[in-house]
């Protein structure tokens, strides 16, 4: 393992390297003609900065918080399914990682670890995330593990009724076998929001909705009492053909107006993405791709290292856009810009061997 990366395409070269190629097919890619995944690099890469001068930047605080969790810098790990498939200590890796850099973990139903193994792993407060793969019974089942394991909030994640076409692990005859997704099952094809609120209810606990891409139904999370409004299109994992989720952020936090907070994810991989971000709204957004590549390229230590890289980006972003605090960012920082490159998953960086990695 080498903590020497300079940035963070060292580090997705490196996971490369280490990972066989289902594992890298489930992590890097999309569904269908990954649209929905390249929009989300174009929305960020459409939005330029409007740097103002002659402010003291000397110190910059980058600190701050997410309900009652403190963040080092506003930005989180995405629930990640498989993470054991990046790194033989996958899960537990990840929290001990969130847990050393300051951040707050979004736990995956499907990680590959008992949920209660990656809660112990750490003393710090984790999030379950939950999917819904059985009646009631097993819903208050999975709910009493989560409150009992000491997790101290519950996602609920309502963009997947439905396994999508990922065709990169099709083609290479590793994805699943037709039928056999759990995804493919009723149960969460038949959320509603009735649910939902039986969900919350029963966990009591702080509850993030993920996967709301529109403004109505941020309005109406909000109606339904939701804590936090998870902006997410699952990386581009699930519907093909959608918005990028920067590009449907401004019109959810005017829907929102300011009575529940916001995380955004979907093409997060700069700390140019995470400043824009907040400029326009949201108070933290997530990583799934980026965090994947950090196990991948070293577990603990390289996904630290993946974080120590995007917050020094943040860092320099923020000095030379002359905002000291991130509560000072503001849509002013923003405008419409050109994109330069061709987007896709890697086209944040320069020095991608053949434009990027299959
Ligand atoms: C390999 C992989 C597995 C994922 N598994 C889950 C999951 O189990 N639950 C979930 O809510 N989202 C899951 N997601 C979606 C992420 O939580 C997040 O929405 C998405 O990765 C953000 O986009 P990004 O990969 O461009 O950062 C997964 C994403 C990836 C890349």
């Amino acid at each position: 393992m080498s903590p020497e990366f300079l940035s963070n395409d060292e580090v997705i070269q490196q996971a490369r390297r280490n990972m066989a190629q289902p594992a890298w097919d489930y992590l890097v890619g999309g569904s269908e003609s990954e649209t929905t995944m390249r929009r989300n690099r174009l929305g960020f890469d459409s939005l330029a900065f409007r740097p103002r001068v002659l402010v003291d930047v000397s110190n910059i605080d980058l600190t701050t918080t997410l309900l009652d969790h403190n963040l080092r810098m506003p930005v989180i790990l995405a629930p990640v399914g498989g993470l054991i498939r990046f790194n033989p200590d996958g899960g537990i890796a990840a929290a001990q990682a969130a847990s050393e850099f300051g951040t707050l973990q979004a736990v995956s139903q499907v990680a590959g670890h008992r949920p209660a193994d990656i809660a112990a792993a750490t003393s710090d407060p984790k999030v379950f995330q939950l999917y819904v793969h059985g009646d009631w019974e097993w819903i208050a089942a999975a709910l009493d593990d989560v409150k009992s394991a000491g997790f101290r909030g519950l996602c609920l994640t309502v963009d997947s009724a439905r396994s999508s076409r990922r065709e990169r692990p099709m083609i290479h005859g590793s994805s699943q076998p037709r039928g056999s997704s759990p995804f493919d099952g009723p149960d969460q094809a038949a959320l509603t929001w009735d649910t939902m609120d039986r969900i919350r209810d029963y966990a009591n606990l702080p509850f993030y909705l993920k996967g709301i891409a529109t403004a109505e139904d941020a309005k109406l999370a909000v109606e339904h009492g939701v804590d936090v409004i998870w902006v997410s299109n699952h990386g581009g994992r699930q519907l093909d053909q959608g918005q990028s989720t920067i590009e449907m952020l401004p019109k959810i936090v005017e829907a929102v107006g300011g009575k529940a907070q916001i995380v955004l994810d979907g093409g997060v991989v700069r700390g140019a993405d995470v400043v824009k971000a907040i400029a326009l709204g949201a108070d933290a957004v997530a990583i799934g791709k980026l965090q994947g590549w950090g196990l991948g390229a070293g577990g603990k230590e390289g996904l630290l290292k993946t974080l120590e890289i995007l917050e020094d980006e943040v860092l320099r972003v923020m000095a030379l856009l002359g905002v000291p605090s991130m509560d000072r960012l503001d849509p002013t920082y923003v405008t419409e810009g050109q994109p330069v490159t061709q987007p896709h998953e890697m086209s944040a960086w320069v020095n991608m061997p053949e434009d990027r990695i299959l």
